[in-house]
């Protein structure tokens, strides 16, 4: 059996439930709208999400992706497709596929981060998946080849790499990062028994609840199919939510009828009808407040890294899961362009104008005095471009981490991507290290890795880096504060 195989939410992100299928093609977006109407029915504020819909058509002169409109009409709320349907492909092949014929890298977080923008705008979502269980969500890449699979890793290896950062990233995963309990949708025909257990199997092995399955029937003609769906009953080991008979027209309000209200409500805790109101899932916002943990910032100009960090630590819930807070952004300089976005997402800002000092030693001392005022447990340079004192990385030894924009030990300093591309590199990349009193030689925490392109200069080359940076340094900055010490690197191919 396949372990839980990454750090995942103890809770689920929000209300709501991850709908899977035993195949494709198999009426999961059916069920998932007849689910999504049947709860608003009772008064719900519920929406349904399709994180990835492959395949376009072309109506009026809108791409559209007919499971997406399904999912959008099936809402009582007014959400829009691009809100259900986040990244929606063009070719209705698997998505991996679909997405590099595009040229798409799906990225996990921002994926994630619109998933959960459109459950912010309802009390429950229904959120369905890919094809079947265990999708991959993009091609394997070569780090991930020569990494173990997840059934061979250990359990306390696998808190290091979350798999989209080894590249294993697939829909079931996806599940995990939301920790949704998941109803499996069993499209009623031939083989279906193998396919179900399977995907209970799957399921449960990947840490998740199976909380409910739906005996969908797509073909009429089935052969036993009374003896089938009792055989499915009694191996599934989870209730049944109900049997919906072939329909030649299968929209929501024929389905509902079909759906057992009582066991879907009991399965997640929710009361019965009569008493219209939202299930207690424990999610992050009910769990107990983890005691608080200050980060600071330094910043010395556009502040984007600062800004990924602090996005991320919205989105995925920081403060609330791990109760990691940003006390304050600082500059040396006073027109760093990042002190405003910084304001402009209300986090507290310190100016300390390395001009205003005669030494080095001087002004790190009021740096570092400024910084204690918050008592961080880390202190992440982003783009803050002052050679520090011994003294001062002394002080804050252990918790002090820098990103730079190169693959190190290679290109240390400045001017790091015509470096490397005078140097004939096909790759380059950024690094998250602790700071030691050498410049740019602390222990490596993670890297990303970025290709060098033969039509590459500096800027171009650098704009790819800075935005593996964006993705490497909250992840990096995360797992440096929750992880146990001794970590090896984390590496995140950007290909
Ligand atoms: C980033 O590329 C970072 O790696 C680099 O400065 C940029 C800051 O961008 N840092 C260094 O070169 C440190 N030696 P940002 O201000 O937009 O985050």
């Amino acid at each position: 059996m396949i372990p839980a195989n990454h750090s995942r939410p103890a809770f689920p992100t929000f209300p709501g439930f991850f709908v899977t299928g035993t195949d494709t093609e198999i009426g999961k977006t059916t069920i998932s709208a007849a689910l999504t109407r049947l709860l608003g029915q009772q008064g719900w504020r519920v929406v349904a999400i399709k994180p990835i819909a492959a395949g376009l058509e072309c109506v009026e002169g809108q791409w559209v992706n007919d499971d997406v409109q399904r999912l959008r009409t099936a809402s009582p709320l007014d959400v829009q497709d691009h809100e259900v349907g986040p990244l929606q492909l063009r070719h209705p092949c698997a998505p991996h596929i679909a997405a590099k014929l595009e040229g798409v890298v799906i990225d996990p977080q921002s994926l994630l981060s619109a998933i959960k923008r459109t459950a912010a705008k309802a009390d429950f979502s229904v959120v369905e998946g890919v094809g079947g269980f265990c999708v991959p969500l993009h091609e394997p890449i070569a780090a991930a080849l020569k990494a173990p699979h997840p059934s061979e890793q250990k359990a306390d290896s696998d808190l290091e790499t979350p798999p989209h950062l080894r590249g294993r990233w697939d829909s079931a995963d996806l599940a995990v990062d939301l920790a949704l309990p998941v109803v499996l949708v069993v499209g009623m025909r031939l083989g279906c028994i193998n396919h179900a257990v399977l995907s209970a199997e799957a399921i449960r092995a990947r840490g998740l609840k199976l909380v409910g399955w739906v005996a969908n029937h797509v073909n009429p003609q089935m052969g036993h199919a009374d003896d089938n769906f009792a055989t499915l009953n009694q191996l599934l080991g989870a209730p049944c939510w109900g049997r919906v008979p072939f329909l030649s027209e299968p929209l929501p309000d024929p389905i509902t009828p079909h759906l057992n209200l009582a066991a879907i409500l009991k399965a997640i805790s929710a009361p019965l009808p009569g008493l219209p109101q939202v299930p207690q899932v424990p999610t992050a916002a009910t769990a107990p407040s983890p005691p608080p943990r200050n980060i600071v910032i330094l910043i010395s100009g556009s502040g984007s890294n600062m800004q990924a960090i602090a996005e991320t630590a919205q989105t995925a819930q920081w403060a609330e899961r791990h109760g990691i807070h940003i006390a304050a952004v600082i500059s040396n300089r006073a027109d760093a362009a990042g002190l405003q976005t910084a304001r402009n997402r209300g986090l507290h800002t310190e100016v300390i104008p390395h001009t205003q000092f005669e030494t080095r030693a001087e002004f790190d001392s009021a740096l570092r005095d400024c910084i204690d005022r918050f008592a961080p447990e880390l202190v992440v340079l982003a783009g803050f471009m002052r050679v520090l004192t011994a003294a001062f990385v002394q002080h804050f030894a252990g918790r002090l981490i820098n990103i730079h924009p190169a693959l190190l030990p290679a290109f240390p300093g400045l001017n790091t991507h015509q470096r490397a591309i005078d140097a004939g590199c096909q790759f380059t990349g950024a690094t998250v290290h602790e700071v030691s009193v050498e410049v740019d030689q602390g222990r490596i925490l993670a890297q990303a890795v970025v290709p060098v392109l033969p039509d590459d200069d500096a800027g171009r080359l650098a704009h790819r880096v800075l935005m593996a940076e964006h993705r490497l340094y909250p992840q990096a900055v995360l797992q440096k504060l929750i992880q146990p010490k001794n970590r090896s690197q984390t590496q995140l191919s950007q290909r």
